[in-house]
């Protein structure tokens, strides 16, 4: 009994040796000889495109292929190519794939600054969303990075917006001329919903300058913010608006001195029937507020307080 236990100890402090042992001779479990020695078996088109990609650039130290070639992402693998009956250390896809918080630290290692300097805590990463999630890296070129083809990538997550951008009136983002990364940072922002900016209106400002003013007459909502009146994804209402004149402007003008006014008791456009009579009042046909209050984003012109020039 008791030389048995003493046995025990013996083999535990030995197993205990050999381990730490190994783990300090972890570098030497590189294959090492570059991509050569997995592309002996691995030289089909699921694997060989990521050859014409940055990542393959040998002579550039700061690539997996300047490194320790594919080892640098799929982690120290002598193990694999001594018997395929041993994985790989980091495995990104099929039944055998590594937590994402493996995988990720591989991309981050050489990736971490730059655009992804709010990675850590962003809604992605909390999410658990992983780099490849978004990311392919041996194709020619990442479906994600191309305009045409990255929103495609979104929606498989994110089917509401896919809706969205298929309604009336839309950002041309279908058509390939605006992406989401316009927008969006989807490595993490300082700002709300991972906006490239902290306000919603300087994302907009970016391709819609001339509404950044300054100007002389300011129409208050404006300044504040766009999506008081517009959809960034897209309506089914002209103009990405999220209602129609004249239901979106009476939504804060209801006091105003002529048919804007509901309390007025003068009918307005688009409410005829609402209380069983017609409209008469000539500026309120047609819902025609922006007829009239054209500057609705506000106005330079010295007469222009009523945005109407
Ligand atoms: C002697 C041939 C051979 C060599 C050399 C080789 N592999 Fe493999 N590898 C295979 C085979 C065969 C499979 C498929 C095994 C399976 O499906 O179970 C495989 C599977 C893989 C997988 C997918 C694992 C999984 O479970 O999904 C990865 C990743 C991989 N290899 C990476 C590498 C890397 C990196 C190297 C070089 C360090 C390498 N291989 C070298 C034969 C090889
Ligand atoms: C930049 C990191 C990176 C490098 C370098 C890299 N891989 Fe991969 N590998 C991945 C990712 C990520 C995947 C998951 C599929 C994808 O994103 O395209 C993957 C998938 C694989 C698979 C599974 C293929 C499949 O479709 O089932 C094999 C095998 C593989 N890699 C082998 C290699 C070999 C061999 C090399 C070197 C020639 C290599 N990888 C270099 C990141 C890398
Ligand atoms: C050993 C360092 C290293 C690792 C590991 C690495 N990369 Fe890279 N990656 C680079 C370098 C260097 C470039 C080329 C310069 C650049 O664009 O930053 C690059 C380029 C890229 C690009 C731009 C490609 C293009 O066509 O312009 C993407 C996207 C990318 N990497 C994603 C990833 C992902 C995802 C992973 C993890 C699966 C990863 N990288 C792992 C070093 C690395
Ligand atoms: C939700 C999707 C998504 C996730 C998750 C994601 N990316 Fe990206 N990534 C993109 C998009 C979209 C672009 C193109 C950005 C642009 O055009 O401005 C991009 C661009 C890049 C680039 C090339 C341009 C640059 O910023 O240098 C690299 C490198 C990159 N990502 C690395 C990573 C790494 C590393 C991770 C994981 C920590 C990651 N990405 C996670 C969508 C994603
Ligand atoms: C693997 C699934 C997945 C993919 C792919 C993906 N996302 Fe996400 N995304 C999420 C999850 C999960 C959240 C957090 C929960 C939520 O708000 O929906 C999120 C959150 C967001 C948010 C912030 C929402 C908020 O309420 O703060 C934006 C913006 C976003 N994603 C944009 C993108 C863009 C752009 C792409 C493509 C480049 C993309 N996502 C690709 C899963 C994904
Ligand atoms: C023209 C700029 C723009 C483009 C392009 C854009 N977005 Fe957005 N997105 C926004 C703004 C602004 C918000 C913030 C909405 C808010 O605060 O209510 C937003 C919000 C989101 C949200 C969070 C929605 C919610 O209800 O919280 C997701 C998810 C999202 N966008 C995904 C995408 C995807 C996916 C694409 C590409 C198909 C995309 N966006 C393209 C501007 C844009
Ligand atoms: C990356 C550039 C870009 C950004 C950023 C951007 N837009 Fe646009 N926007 C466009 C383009 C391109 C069009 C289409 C113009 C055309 O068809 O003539 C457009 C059209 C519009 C339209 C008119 C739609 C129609 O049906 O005629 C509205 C409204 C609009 N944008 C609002 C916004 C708002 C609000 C924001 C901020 C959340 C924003 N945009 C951010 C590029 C952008
Ligand atoms: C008070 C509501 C309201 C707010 C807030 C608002 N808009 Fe508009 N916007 C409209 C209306 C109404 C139209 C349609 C005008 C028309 O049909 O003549 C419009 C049209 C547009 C158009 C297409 C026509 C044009 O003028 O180029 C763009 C682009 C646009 N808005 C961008 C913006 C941006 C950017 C912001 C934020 C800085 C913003 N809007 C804030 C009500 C608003
Ligand atoms: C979210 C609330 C809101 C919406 C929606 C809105 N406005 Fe305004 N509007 C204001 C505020 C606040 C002022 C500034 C009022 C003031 O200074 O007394 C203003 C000012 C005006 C003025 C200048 C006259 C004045 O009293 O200063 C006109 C004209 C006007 N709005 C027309 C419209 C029209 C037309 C629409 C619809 C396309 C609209 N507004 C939508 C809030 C709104
Ligand atoms: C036929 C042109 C015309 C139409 C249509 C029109 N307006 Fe006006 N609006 C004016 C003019 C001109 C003024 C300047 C003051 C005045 O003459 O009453 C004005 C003033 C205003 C004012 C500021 C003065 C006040 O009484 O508060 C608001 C707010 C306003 N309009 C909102 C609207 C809304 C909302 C609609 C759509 C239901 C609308 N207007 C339709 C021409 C028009």
């Amino acid at each position: 009994m008791r030389k048995n236990f003493i046995l025990g100890l013996l083999a535990a402090a030995f197993c205990a040796f050999v381990g730490s042992a190994a783990m300090a001779q972890q570098p030497a479990n590189f294959a090492g000889g570059g991509a050569e020695t997995c592309l002996k078996c691995h030289n089909d088109t699921k694997v060989n495109p990521i050859l014409q990609t940055p990542h393959a650039m040998k002579g550039d130290k700061h690539t997996p292929f300047g490194q320790q070639g594919c080892e640098s992402c799929h982690g120290a693998s002598a193990q694999h190519v001594a018997s395929r009956s041993n994985k790989p250390e980091v495995i990104f896809k099929g039944a055998n794939i590594s937590p994402v918080e493996e995988r990720n630290q591989i991309c981050l290692s050489c990736h971490q600054s730059g655009a992804r300097i709010n990675w850590q805590g962003s809604q992605h990463a909390s999410n658990d969303a992983a780099c490849t999630n978004c990311h392919q890296v041996h194709v020619h070129k990442d479906p994600v990075l191309i305009k045409q083809t990255q929103a495609e990538k979104c929606f498989t997550c994110h089917a509401e917006q896919r809706s969205q951008i298929f309604r009336f009136s839309h950002h041309p983002i279908r058509e390939g001329k605006v992406g989401c990364s316009d927008c969006h940072n989807p490595h993490g922002s300082a700002g709300p919903k991972l906006l490239k900016e902290v306000t919603v209106n300087e994302v907009c400002y970016n391709c819609h300058a001339e509404k950044r003013g300054p100007l002389a007459w300011e129409h208050q909502p404006v300044r504040e913010n766009c999506l008081t009146c517009h959809n960034p994804h897209g309506s089914n209402q002209p103009r990405l608006l999220i209602q129609r004149a004249p239901y979106l402007c009476q939504e804060c003008h209801t006091n105003s001195s002529h048919q804007a006014a509901p309390q007025s008791g003068q009918q307005l456009p688009g409410k005829t029937g609402f209380n069983g009579a017609l409209s008469t009042n000539f500026r309120a046909f047609a819902r025609g507020c922006v007829n009239c209050h054209s500057q609705i984003h506000g106005s330079n012109s010295p007469g222009g307080m009523w945005f109407t020039r």
